[in-house]
């Protein structure tokens, strides 16, 4: 096998999770792939720090830009604005793909850096940034685009999915729920951006823009956050059949007047009909309606938040990537199939 050099910046909630994987499953995706994934670098802030997941300390550097120029395919999961910006950007300057789950950098800076990818040829690929673990953004991207989307909405963040159904469920207070979803490492290092309604915004704005074939300023989204719902609100609300949800809705609008086409976009906290789906989305999960013209409703869920469920996502990039780099290897044709035996089908079947 030839080695593809991956460096990962960042070792938090999903960053270790991603480590562990690569480092556990090496002889699996080097089968899958064509090529050893050899993970050279994981970029931190403080080494000594104690983590969940333990991690060869040999790896772990204070050093990003030196990791970032010894990797083919860098892996951002610092999150925040800068110095993931600069980094990403550097990254791909040196000849790197890049992988990222940062939406609140995609949100804001994503015209700059897909240009700067698209300049050089270079892979951004982001399917972690929207519902943690849902595929989500390449069904968006690939599998739809022949498709005119309508509408496209749902829940989008984990953490105030997890509050707000606590709260429903147990009376517990948004304070005490919210505790609970950071030790779980749901929320952002900086939580305001999941009860503001921050996040889910940013995520309205990515899903818009892939949807609507458009770029949509994470500015236009409306957005209001669940900081001022009460317990009393969400109790109220059960009683008369309701639940409250966090609610993110991007859909295409046709003036009547002049029959101009806009987006719109918006998240707020919403009641509903204990008989819809969406009701029935519990915890940290996520679900992602999408309305499309020819292919009609679909809905895609699971998993929104959480390290080892993000890194899943973070992984099938990087696996995608890799197969790119392995031009003629498994993946690049219909070979993959080849990893597992065919079993005997009279072994594994059960005869009463
Ligand atoms: P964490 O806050 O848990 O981890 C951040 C990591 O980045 C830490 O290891 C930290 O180092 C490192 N880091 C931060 N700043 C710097 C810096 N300036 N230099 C070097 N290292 C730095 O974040 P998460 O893992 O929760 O999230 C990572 C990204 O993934 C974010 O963009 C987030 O929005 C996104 N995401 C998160 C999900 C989740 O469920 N948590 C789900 C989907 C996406 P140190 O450990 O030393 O402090
Ligand atoms: N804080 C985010 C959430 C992480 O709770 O949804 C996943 O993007």
């Amino acid at each position: 096998y030839r080695t593809i050099r991956v460096g990962l910046l960042g070792a938090g909630s999903v960053g270790s999770q991603v480590a562990r994987l690569l480092l556990e499953h090496s002889e699996e995706l080097a089968q899958r792939v064509g090529a050893r994934i050899e993970l050279v670098g994981i970029a931190v802030r403080d080494p000594s720090a104690r983590r969940e997941v333990d991690l060869p300390a040999e790896l772990l550097t204070t050093d990003a830009e030196g990791l970032i120029l010894g990797s083919d395919i860098v892996i951002e999961l610092m999150g925040g604005i800068e110095p993931a910006r600069t980094l990403v950007l550097k990254a791909i300057a040196s000849g790197a793909d890049v992988v990222t789950g940062n939406k609140a950098l995609l949100a804001i800076h994503g015209p700059e850096l897909f240009a700067a990818a698209e300049q050089v040829g270079a892979q951004l690929s982001y399917e972690a940034a929207v519902g943690g673990a849902i595929p989500i953004i390449r069904p968006l991207r690939e599998s739809l685009a022949g498709d005119r989307i309508n509408r496209i909405l749902g829940i989008v963040n984990g953490t105030t999915n997890f509050i707000l159904d606590r709260m429903d469920e147990t009376g517990a207070s948004l304070e005490d729920a919210l505790a609970t979803a950071t030790e779980l490492g749901y929320a952002e290092a900086d939580p305001t951006a999941d009860i503001g309604g921050y996040d889910a915004a940013q995520k309205a704005a990515i899903l818009a823009s892939l949807a609507f074939h458009t770029s949509v300023p994470v500015e236009a989204v409306h957005r209001e956050g669940i900081t001022g719902v009460s317990a009393d609100q969400v109790e109220s609300a059960k009683r008369a059949g309701f639940v409250v949800k966090l609610l993110a809705i991007s859909e295409r609008l046709v003036d009547d007047e002049t029959g101009e086409e806009g987006v719109s976009a918006r998240v707020y906290p919403a009641l509903v009909p204990r008989s819809h789906p969406l009701a029935a989305v519990h915890g940290a999960n996520n679900a992602v309606f999408v309305e499309a013209a020819a292919a009609g409703p679909l809905m895609f869920y699971g998993a929104g938040a959480g390290g080892v469920q993000t890194a899943s996502a973070v992984l099938g990039d990087l696996v995608a990537i890799a197969r790119r780099h392995v031009i003629g290897g498994p993946g690049t044709a219909e070979s993959t199939h080849a990893e597992l035996p065919v079993l005997d089908i009279g072994r594994i079947t059960t005869r009463y």
